[in-house]
């Protein structure tokens, strides 16, 4: 069992996106996961709603700051992944979720922005830490990057967090139509029809990349 919780207080970061694609992944390598639905716009339990929604992902959204605690415990019992899609805000909820994770991962674009979001989210683990009296691994997602160019301003983004001291995972989720259009027609990765979403096989390959390297951080953590 495993709880990832996604945050970024900067809001479209990629927090709602990276957690679908990671629940899709685990699942179609067999894996049960409960996706716990606290982004207020509730993206992926409209997803769930879709036809092909995989019958070992569970979705649960009826959360507030005093449940999420709970909902995450309870989900723990029943799935081997737990993923907590965030609100774009630093709240009393993120603060609770990020308190209960086992990873928290923390999807930034590579912009000086979202890198000052990522920051703020950083120092939030680091208070919560402090107040488990227990270290809680995190680390940056790189996100929508350029699958043709590494730009500079994204080069300057993973220099000056890597200078911080802060963990990137070296798989970033790249800009694909796949991935949006995954809230759109339902299902995972795989079953999108490659005659309508273009370069459906690339963006398998990397959320397959994303999962494993996920996957490997977990197994590193628990050593
Ligand atoms: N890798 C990607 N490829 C293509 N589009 C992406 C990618 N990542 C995110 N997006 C798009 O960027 C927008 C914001 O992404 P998303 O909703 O995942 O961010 P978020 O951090 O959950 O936002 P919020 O803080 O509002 O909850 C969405 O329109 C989404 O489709
Ligand atoms: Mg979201």
């Amino acid at each position: 069992m495993s709880v990832i919780v996604f945050a970024n207080p900067k809001g479209g970061a990629g927090k709602t996106t990276c957690a679908l694609v990671l629940a899709t992944q685990l699942s179609e390598s067999g894996a049960t996961v409960t996706v716990v639905d606290a982004d207020p716009e509730r993206w992926i339990s409209a997803w769930g709603n879709l036809p092909g929604k995989p019958n070992n992902i569970t979705i649960v959204n009826d959360v507030t700051e005093d449940s999420v605690m709970d909902r995450i415990e309870t989900a723990t019992r029943e799935s081997q992944f737990v993923i907590v899609d965030c609100e774009g805000t630093a709240s009393l909820m993120v603060a609770n979720a990020v308190g209960m994770a086992d990873l928290v991962l923390v999807p930034t674009q590579g912009s000086s922005m979202d890198a000052r979001g990522a920051a703020k989210t950083i120092r939030l683990i680091a208070n919560q830490a402090r107040l488990a009296r227990r270290d809680i691994p995190h680390c940056v997602v790189l996100c929508r990057t350029s699958a043709a160019v590494a730009s500079r301003s994204l080069r300057n983004v993973h220099d000056q967090l890597e200078q911080a001291g802060i963990w990137v995972l070296k798989t970033g989720l790249v800009e694909r139509a796949a991935y949006r259009d995954l809230f759109a027609f339902g299902g995972t990765l795989a079953g999108l029809d490659p005659e309508q979403v273009s370069n459906v096989d690339r963006a398998v390959q990397n959320a397959r990349e994303f999962a494993g390297e996920v996957i490997i951080t977990l197994k590193e953590i628990a050593s």
